[in-house]
Formats: structure tokens, sequence, C-alpha cells
């Protein structure tokens, strides 16, 4: 396989992602890698703005098409503007989520049908990453870590976190379940344990 220079990780709350994005980022940097390292919802000004929509208030503060919506919207202006141009030259782009959060969350998490939602991606942004890095770890561990960051950091992105116990099982499943029934794209990566741990896992992931 040559190797991959779109690459988006995808998990639930807590799982970590965050971290091992910008971990990979320094790593590819420091062989030299024209990197792009980006995050959704969001990426670029419009999509930060339709950000700010998605991730406070209340958790029904939309509902799930809407929710479905507004994520592709941000998707599409951020592809366009910043993914597809980056790749065109060359570089490699790290992406904090991306399609597949749209399929865990508004899918599996709030039943909108798996099949409309790939359609709506392939009609609407049309790209699909080289590389998907699945961060796996105990919904319950990686709530409980989101919950304590963001009483840390006094963050209000907590709409998601809030739904529910249930809605994140459902999350959770659909990211288990990811790797083995899209093989050819996914790898699932153990997010248990250090971050130094984690990292190198998915550093033998991209090898
Ligand atoms: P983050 O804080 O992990 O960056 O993500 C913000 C929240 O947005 C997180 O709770 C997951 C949620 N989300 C969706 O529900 N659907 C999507 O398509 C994306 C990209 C994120």
């Amino acid at each position: 396989m040559p190797r991959p220079r779109f690459i988006t990780l995808e998990g639930g709350e807590g799982s970590g992602k965050s971290t091992q994005a910008r971990l990979l980022a320094d790593r590819l940097r420091n062989e030299g890698h024209d990197v792009v390292l980006t995050r959704e919802p969001g990426g670029t000004p419009g999509a930060e703005a339709i950000r700010a929509l998605l991730v406070t208030g209340e958790p029904d503060r939309w509902t799930p098409w809407s929710d479905a919506l507004l994520m592709t919207a941000a998707r599409v202006d951020h592809v366009q503007r910043v993914v597809r141009p980056a790749l065109a030259r060359g570089a490699t782009v790290i992406c904090d989520r991306f399609i597949d959060s749209t399929r865990a969350y508004q899918g599996a998490g709030r039943g909108l049908p798996d099949a409309a939602l790939t359609r709506l991606h392939e009609d609407a942004v049309g790209l699909w990453p080289d590389l998907t890095l699945v961060l796996l770890l105990d919904e319950v561990e990686g709530l409980r870590r989101a919950e304590a960051r963001a009483s840390s950091m006094g963050s209000t992105e907590a709409r998601f976190e809030a739904i529910g116990a249930d809605f994140h099982a459902r999350v959770q499943g659909f990211f288990k379940a990811l790797p083995a029934a899209e093989a050819q794209r996914c790898r699932a990566i153990d997010a248990a344990g250090s971050i130094e741990s984690v990292g190198s896992r998915i550093w033998a992931a991209l090898a």
C-alpha cells in the first residue's frame, strides 16, 4: 500500500484522539513530511462557526438530521478549502474526526440510517480517508476522562457528552465494529495505557 496521506482519527469521548493526532503530526514532521493537522467539526472559520452551534447548548438543541446536515455543511467547507488543497500540493492531512463520527453519533447514536449518511457524504463531500485509526477505550472510562478534562478547562463544549450512557454505548458499538467491517481503510487501536504506548501502536499501524 502506498503511504497513506489522508489519515483520520476516530473514537468515543476521551479516547485521546486529539493528543494522538498531535503526536503523529509531530512525528511525521520530524521525518520531513509536510503535515496539515486539522479537526472536525471545524478546520475553517466557517466550519468553526458551525462547530460552536453544534457542541454547545442542550442535547436536544438540534434534531438528529439537523445535526447531520450541520456536520456535513461544516465538512464540505473544510474539505473544499483545507483538505483537498493540502492533498493536492502533496501534504499529509491528519484529521481529528471525520465522516465516521457522523455515522457513529448521528447514525448509531441517534438512529439515522447509515446508508443515508454515507450517500449524503458521497454526494456532498466525495472524499474518504486513506487510513482511519479507530481509538478504542471503554466508553465509561472515556466519558470520565472527557468530563474531568472539560471541568478542569471550564469547557462549554459538552453537548454530546451530556446525552447519556445508552447513546455513548451505541456510539462505541459502531466504532468497535468499524475496523472489521471496513478493514481495507480502518485499523483498531487499543487506546488504554500511556500516551507513549498508544502512540507506538499508532506508529506501528502506519508502517
Ligand atoms: P471533539 O470534542 O471530540 O472534537 O468533538 C466534538 C463533538 O462532536 C463530539 O462529542 C463528537 C461530535 N461529533 C458528531 O456528533 N458528529 C460528527 O460528525 C463529528 C465530526 C463530531
